[in-house]
């Protein structure tokens, strides 16, 4: 009986023991596992929105900004290249309404994007990452079809996109160019990583 009592007691200063040294433990695992997971303040600027002033991108032109290491196109487009990629035959298109491809709800529409004239696209091949050419101008040499509407060109593996990024059917590319998230802030200012809604 001695001994049961002695055991007894032993087994709850073991059990009240081991409870002890696993709370110890289990903080002392805690806190480098959660420090661990901070992201550095250099992986935060790496996604962090980026701003663009388009005031000075003249009607036809493009301008790149830098956002999470990927390239973002900002596409100044006249009246006329709005024109022509609306009117551009829907079935030369893989995915003319963008229903397998990457884009903000509010891009919705044949230009992809929140107001036609300004186009924000990732300037990334969707086939294997290569950087396609702009090529906007109707009668542009080397793209290898006619009645080329305007777009870029990726002469890695021959793919072609319109000026809304929309991909042609036949070529190496799956999907249209991806559009990122973004907003206007006024008229001129772009918020390239930050959606219209949630913003
Ligand atoms: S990477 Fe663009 S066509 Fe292959």
């Amino acid at each position: 009986m001695a001994n049961n009592g002695v055991n007894k007691g032993r087994r709850r200063f073991l059990v009240g023991a081991t409870t002890v040294v696993g709370a110890v433990g289990a903080v002392g695992v805690a806190i480098p596992f959660v420090s661990a997971w901070q992201p550095s303040a250099r992986a935060r600027a790496a996604g962090a929105p980026v701003q663009a002033d388009v005031s000075k991108l003249a009607p036809g032109q493009r301008m790149t900004v830098e956002w999470r290491g990927r390239p973002v196109w900002i596409i100044n487009r006249t009246p006329e290249m709005i024109e022509r990629t609306e009117s551009f035959a829907a079935d030369r298109l893989a995915d003319p309404d963008s229903q397998a491809s990457l884009q903000p709800a509010y891009s919705a529409g044949q230009m992809r994007s929140i107001r036609p004239e300004i186009g924000v696209l990732i300037g990334i091949c969707t086939h294997l990452g290569c950087s396609p050419v702009y090529r906007p101008e109707p009668d542009a040499t080397g793209v290898g079809v006619d009645d080329w509407p305007g777009g870029f060109f990726c002469p890695c593996h021959g793919s072609r996109f319109d000026l809304a990024g929309r991909v042609f059917s036949n070529v190496p590319a799956p999907t249209n160019l991806e559009v990122p998230p973004y907003r206007f802030e006024g008229d001129n200012i772009i918020v390239v990583g930050e959606d219209e809604e949630t913003a």
